[in-house]
């Protein structure tokens, strides 16, 4: 083999993993695991988390500026780790992209679906978008399906609340209708909602399926060039990294040491 060709193969696969805050870490954390040797990438879009209560096209517009910054870091795939972009942007993303984009959504529909009564919680975008409804009912056509938005969550899981007394009775007020209809599973459709797993499941009740945004690495077969040592993490953020690298070390126990501010996305 010549020494270029080598050194193409041995390039580490890059994967580009976003999300508007700290949420995708939960996704990214168990991607690293599956795939230790690949190189990450992961931009935080924290001068616009959270992105839950804004509209579509402007959720369109964030994420087409954050995929060209990865595709420009090299990104050889990429993840969107937000359920909120992934509902209503992942669709104009994937158009004209060279590489691939994972949205979150599908795999989680896709475990879920198998039983009959289901219930989704999400941010106020994901849940009026319907397309956890629509992908269940269209998978199986007997499902129940109850949605509802739960956008306190978020800040609550932003400020490092989970785990407090706070957090067990909001979560016990948003869910107290979807307890009514007794689901089997409960999609977190939001990939911040994984940190307040505890108190749902104590809420919930043990025998209740949690299903979240981490069944997207099940689905990605990723053919690794480079299977030898340990990749690396950047992490980007579009303000205050400061405020990012401490949260992710507090809440998601993820080490995001350098962290760099892009100033571009202001
Ligand atoms: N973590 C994101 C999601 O999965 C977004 C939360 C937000 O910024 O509102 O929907």
């Amino acid at each position: 083999m010549s020494k270029k060709r080598r050194s193409a193969s041995q390039r580490r696969t890059k994967i580009g993993v976003f999300d508007s805050g700290i949420g995708g870490l939960t996704v990214y954390k168990e991607l690293r695991k599956k795939y230790p040797f690949c190189d990450f990438i992961y931009f935080a879009d924290t001068a616009h988390v959270p992105y839950g209560d804004k509209s579509e096209k402007t959720i369109i517009l964030y994420t087409k500026k954050i995929v060209s910054f990865l595709l420009r870091k090299k990104a050889d795939l990429i993840v969107c780790a937000c359920n909120t972009a992934s509902a209503v942007a992942l669709k104009s993303l994937s158009a004209n992209c060279p590489v691939p984009i994972h949205g979150v959504i599908d795999a989680a529909v896709r475990e879920a679906a198998v039983f009959s009564r289901v219930a989704v919680i999400g941010t106020k975008l994901t849940i009026k978008s319907g397309v956890y409804e629509k992908k269940l009912k269209k998978m199986n056509g007997k499902i129940k399906v109850k949605s509802l938005a739960a956008p306190l969550f978020v800040p609550l899981v932003e400020e490092g609340w989970a785990g407090t007394d706070v957090s067990g009775r909001v979560v016990k007020i948003y869910l107290a209708p979807v307890k009514l209809m007794c689901p089997e599973a409960l999609i977190l459709g939001c990939t911040h909602y994984p940190v307040l797993r505890k108190e749902i499941s104590d809420y919930m009740g043990g025998d209740v399926r949690l299903v979240d945004s981490s069944s997207v690495v099940g689905a990605i077969a990723l053919s690794v060039s480079m299977r030898r040592g340990r990749g690396k993490s950047s992490f980007y953020v579009s303000d205050d990294p400061g405020h990012f690298v401490r949260t992710a070390k507090k809440i998601m126990k993820v080490s995001a040491g350098r962290a760099k501010l892009c100033t571009e996305f202001l």
